[in-house]
């Protein structure tokens, strides 16, 4: 069976450029999206050079438009330098929405003092969202900011049990809140650890089986709204080393796995589709343009192998296992931009997201 989705977003990626361009460049990465199926992706800001100041924004906006294959937007990032002070009309329309994170990560962008979080919330006067990296308690404290404020906040990577239950609480309070979880949280536990060695390693963490569970079923009970790849391409020799850094890739297999779950019954396509495409574009503030779709075998059978992927690290975490579900063909304003093998558009064809 063939399923077609219109808009498909990420609206969680890493795609690195700039001075990590030898990670990955918007060229490679945003052909790995459209190979994953993908419409548009947002990239993170803890970049280097950080999204936290009009010069780097500028100098990421310019090689996107230079390289995406993609439709594109980016992140501005909240920082320690009272960068706040800077917001203003301008960066509101040059970003998709402001990323602060409040745990240990890549990159220079941690935020653990309550007091300059509050800062952040205070002058984001932008209705474009807050995404937030915050785990276990941390949870906690950006919900007193949500309370206060009243700004949507989109909570990324959710992870746990705890942290579902804290946000699921949240929402029946009527917080304007939103839930992204990532595939490896859901096909990869502790257990996979010793399996998968430093290519098992990112923020957050994976975690139990129990916490696993928890994650399946709150996408089952509609308290999930997306599923977010937080593709964060290393390179293998960097994995492979004495401190390997932590982050998986991700465009080139969220689809097929969320679709094989499908295939194996653990969703509906019902409860698939919108976390891919119409919540993410709800969230963001997103208007997909005409003709721009992705179609997907639902019937595929095969072994996932290095061979297959996009990004420019070329691994997975993924590698070895069975899915049931393939990207065939991705449209984007009337343009086949990837036929099931190869990418069809030049770097440049990719529009910022208005
Ligand atoms: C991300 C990266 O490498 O940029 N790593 C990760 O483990 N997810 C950063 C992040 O999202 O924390
Ligand atoms: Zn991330």
């Amino acid at each position: 069976m063939r399923l077609t989705v219109t808009g498909v977003v990420d609206p969680h990626v890493h795609l690195r450029g700039m001075e990590w361009s030898h990670k990955g460049t918007f060229a490679t990465e945003t052909g790995a999206a459209v190979a994953g199926g993908y419409w548009a992706v947002l990239d993170m800001p803890n970049t280097f050079p950080s999204t936290i100041d009009r010069p780097a924004l500028d100098r990421k906006l310019g090689e996107f438009s230079e390289q995406a294959i993609c439709d594109w937007g980016v992140y501005y990032g909240a920082a320690n330098n009272e960068n706040w002070l800077h917001y203003d009309e301008s960066i509101y329309r040059d970003t998709c929405g402001l990323k602060i994170y409040n745990n240990e990560t890549t990159g220079i962008l941690l935020i653990d003092d309550q007091t300059i979080r509050e800062q952040h919330y205070r002058h984001w006067h932008s209705p474009k969202p807050i995404a937030v990296h915050a785990e276990e308690e941390t949870v906690l404290d950006i919900l007193a900011l949500v309370r206060q404020y009243r700004h949507w906040t989109h909570f990324c990577h959710v992870s746990s049990a705890r942290e579902i239950a804290y946000l699921t609480a949240a929402k029946a309070e009527g917080l304007p809140i939103s839930i992204g979880v990532c595939p490896h949280h859901l096909w990869l536990t502790q257990d996979d650890l010793p399996r998968l060695g430093p290519y098992g390693l990112m923020k957050p963490e994976l975690e139990t089986p129990a916490d696993r569970d928890a994650l399946w079923q709150a996408l089952a009970a509609g308290v999930v709204d997306v599923v977010e790849s937080d593709h964060a391409p290393h390179l293998i020799a960097e994995k492979e080393s004495a401190k390997p850094p932590f982050g998986v890739p991700g465009l080139d297999t969220t689809l097929p796995l969320l679709f094989s779950a499908v295939h194996e019954g653990r969703l509906t396509l019902e409860q698939a589709i919108p976390l891919i495409s119409t919540r993410p574009c709800e969230i963001f503030g997103l208007q997909v343009p005409p003709d721009t779709y992705t179609v997907i075998d639902l019937n595929a059978d095969y072994v996932l192998e290095r061979g297959q992927l996009h990004t420019y690290p070329a691994w997975s975490p993924f590698e070895g296992m069975r899915l049931h579900a393939r990207v065939l063909e991705t449209w984007i304003r009337g343009v086949q931009v990837y036929d099931g093998e190869s990418i069809r558009v030049q770097p440049g064809f990719g529009q910022r997201l208005p």
